[in-house]
């Protein structure tokens, strides 16, 4: 359950609803990333897989599960996040995504039906309906309700009602296309990962993804176990954690001292040890990812990574992003950057300054993402 989360924060202390525009807009330049990563997950997964992302936050990575199910067979995406804010977002861009895809894996056959054919998380309800089950799992945050907004995920992937979505009698001689449509269900649930009892609260997933979260909860190493628990026998667990720093700025940017960006990752260091630090409960986890994933009981453990990489000038989406990533620098460095520093983000962050941000050319984005994965036995 949510505990103390109701209250809107989570373990960390971190306002994650303010953080929307961020998350989106690295979705946005991780997509090349996302959909490899994702791609290659899901390849070895079983017809009809169940998908569970935890700590979705904006949703990025699950639009490109839902794409990359809807050119298989089909399956199952649950959200699961704390953030009521969004997991709303998420669901809204999971649900627009995977309509999408399954439109484009039917190439129109069943027109009106393929948005049927993605399914809602928590009413069954689709396509218009969606804010409102978005709503009906935020309502449900706490209490035996929760379970209500889970136990229809339990019930599988609705293959019954779903056929129905497209075995319409207006379908008449395009059944056999329609038996070819392939449903993606999208499904939201509100929850705390540090909770032990999740995997109670979930249906058995095929894949358990977890990008970039685990290092916001108390215990990493007791999350590991809870959600390797949420994983079926020979599920895959996936976690997205480590990796390498983005960076986005020349070296020199003709205002302040030169080498602006080597000081704010080393602020955002810092930054990091006090969060640790300031989470109630904290335990260190003093070793890497993939011993933790071993330490869980998962076996042949690996990790690969992906690049992210947008040479300047970048694609439409560069400079917003790199906006709201510098105003997140300079908020968690404020403490740990000179006056002088403080004052050199000011200048590039202010949309009307001589040296705005929106004035560059050169700015790039370049960082790498890793994923370590294991299988449960
Ligand atoms: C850095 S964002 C990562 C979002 C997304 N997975 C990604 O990689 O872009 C962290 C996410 O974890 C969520 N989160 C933080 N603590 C949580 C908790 N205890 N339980 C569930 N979700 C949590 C936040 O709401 C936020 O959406």
């Amino acid at each position: 359950m949510l505990n103390e989360l109701v209250s809107g924060h989570t373990h960390d202390h971190i306002d994650w609803a303010d953080r929307l525009a961020l998350l989106r807009a690295a979705d946005t330049l991780d997509a090349p990333a996302q959909a490899s990563i994702a791609e290659r997950l899901v390849a070895k997964l079983p017809p009809h897989p169940t998908v569970i992302d935890l700590g979705c936050g904006a949703g990025g990575m699950s639009t490109h599960f839902a794409q990359a199910l809807a050119t298989r067979d089909g399956g199952t995406v649950i959200l699961v996040d704390a953030t009521p804010e969004l997991l709303h977002e998420a669901e809204r861009a999971v649900r627009s995504a995977a309509e999408h895809a399954v439109r484009s894996a039917v190439d129109g056959a069943v027109g009106p039906a393929a948005g049927g054919a993605v399914r809602s998380a928590v009413d069954g309800a689709v396509g218009p309906a969606a804010g409102r089950a978005v709503r009906s799992a935020a309502e449900r945050v706490v209490g035996p309700a929760r379970e209500h907004a889970i136990h229809p995920a339990v019930d599988g992937v609705v293959r019954p009602e779903a056929e129905r979505a497209v075995r319409t009698p207006a379908d008449g001689g395009r059944q056999a296309e329609a038996d070819s449509v392939q449903t993606v269900e999208v499904r939201a649930v509100v929850a705390d990962l540090a909770d032990a009892g999740l995997p109670g609260l979930l249906p058995a997933a095929d894949l358990v993804w977890a990008s970039r979260v685990v290092h916001h909860l108390p215990d990493q190493q007791a999350a590991i176990g809870t959600l390797s628990a949420v994983a079926r026998d020979g599920g895959v667990v996936a976690l997205a954690e480590g990796g390498l720093n983005f960076s986005c700025l020349p070296w020199d940017l003709g205002v302040g001292r030169p080498g602006l960006e080597d000081r704010l990752q080393a602020a955002q260091a810092e930054w990091f040890v006090g969060m640790r630090e300031g989470i109630d409960g904290a335990v260190p986890m003093p070793y890497g990812w993939p011993i933790a994933l071993e330490r869980a009981g998962l076996a042949d453990v690996s990790s690969f990574s992906a690049l992210v990489d947008h040479p300047a000038p970048g694609p439409d989406g560069l400079t917003d992003y790199v906006h709201h990533h510098l105003s997140r620098l300079a908020d968690h460095g404020a403490d740990f950057l000179t006056a002088d520093d403080r004052a050199t983000l000011a200048t590039l962050l202010d949309p009307d300054g001589e040296h705005s941000l929106a004035k560059r050319r050169d700015l790039y984005l370049l960082g790498v993402r890793t994923v370590h994965h294991g299988r449960r036995t």
